[in-house]
């Protein structure tokens, strides 16, 4: 076990271990190519609420991509996650089934991904009591993620939850031996606890039959290469500050959004994030949804202006959006069949947990 507890979750955060993660994910991308049954992913998100473009270009994309790759995928609903930064669970059932709708209209293909909400895995669940055996309270506290999830709340105190989350997704990643996760930085300090405690449960309580293989893969984060998009109002994007085009809106919705969107007085358009954040924010999204150099679009609008920026900006990204919106009206009406992809999702995340918590039974030596 590690003499410098909890010395390697600050180090996940570090420009050089950034660096080392862009790089080793380089390597992963490269090996998926070669051979994509040597990886299984494990993403997901909370139901907290519709998912928007911000989702779609950052993550959502990338996980259709590699499913496409042909690796094996598995998506968390992460239920038990909303409670850790608010006192009610909301209208929980349907943002739920409008998160499966989001990943079905996407392009996630409920035959070969398993997709479940967490809170119905009891044995996944369970998984909690030995990996917060170790673990100390001084290593979760230095989580930045969770500091920044906090401070994000006001003052609302620590809670149970909300401090040892990181190992309850920890369970979520571990439980079916997922190897790798792709996410953005601020999940970094998560995955690296999660391979803390894989290392640590091999340690302490690994192999007790003599059997080399350890009983938990490490997990590797894959970084999204894709550029980031703000707010509407250049700042984050986020649901609670309407400054989002959710896939759920219509084209409609979508021009009226982009219509508030923040620009600035200058009228030549050009692409320059550090000192146009606004401008260059919309340029990059009309950019994403058309595949193409966001200088390129910048220099194409040019005099056009803030007008101009904005229908090209809508029309992209209604274009793009349009299959997806078309998908997702179809599935609405379909409940049954959402239920059964749901059902079949929580059917074999659950014979997988079972399998591991007898493999961790079996190493503690609590098989009577
Ligand atoms: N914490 C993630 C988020 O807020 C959601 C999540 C839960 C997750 N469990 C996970 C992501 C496991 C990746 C792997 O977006």
């Amino acid at each position: 076990m590690s003499s410098s507890f909890g010395e390697d979750l600050e180090k996940s955060t570090s420009e050089a271990s950034l660096a080392h993660t862009r790089a080793l994910s380089e390597k992963i991308e490269a090996a998926i190519k070669r051979d994509p049954s040597e990886f299984r992913v494990l993403t997901g998100d909370r139901p907290t609420g519709n998912l928007h473009i911000g989702h779609y270009f950052g993550s959502l994309k990338n996980r259709v991509r590699l499913q496409k790759a042909g690796v094996e995928t598995w998506i968390v609903i992460a239920d038990y996650q909303v409670i850790t930064d608010r006192d009610g669970v909301g209208p929980l059932k349907e943002r739920v089934y409008s998160l499966l709708t989001d990943y079905l209209a996407v392009g996630i293909d409920p035959e070969r991904a398993v997709i479940f909400p967490h809170s119905q895995i009891p044995e996944l669940n369970e998984l909690m009591l030995p990996f917060l055996s170790l673990v100390t309270d001084a290593e979760l506290r230095r989580n930045p993620t969770v500091k920044s999830e906090l401070d994000a709340t006001g003052n609302r105190p620590m809670s149970g939850l909300m401090l040892t989350y990181p190992v309850h997704q920890t369970a979520d990643i571990l439980f079916c031996k997922a190897n790798l996760v792709p996410v953005g930085k601020d999940q970094l300090p998560h995955l690296e606890q999660a391979r803390v405690i894989a290392d640590r449960f091999e340690a302490r309580y690994g192999h007790p039959s003599g059997s080399e293989e350890p009983v938990f893969a490490r997990p590797q984060a894959l970084l999204s290469e894709a550029a980031s998009v703000l707010g509407l109002d250049g700042t984050k994007m986020s649901k609670s500050r309407g400054n989002t085009v959710e896939l759920k809106m219509s084209a409609d919705e979508t021009a009226k959004r982009i219509k508030k969107a923040v620009t600035d007085s200058e009228r030549f358009i050009t692409f320059d994030p550090e000192n146009r954040p606004e401008v260059s924010n919309l340029v990059q999204i009309a950019a994403m949804c058309q595949g193409r150099d966001p200088y390129e679009v910048a220099a194409e609008i040019g005099n056009g202006g803030g007008g101009t920026l904005k229908n090209v900006v809508t029309e992209s990204l209604n274009e793009t959006l349009a299959p997806i919106r078309a998908r997702r009206s179809e599935l609405e009406k379909d409940p049954q069949f959402l239920t059964d992809v749901l059902r079949c999702g929580i059917e074999a995340a659950r014979e997988r947990a079972a399998a591991t918590l007898d493999e961790v039974h079996t190493s503690m030596n609590m098989n009577y």
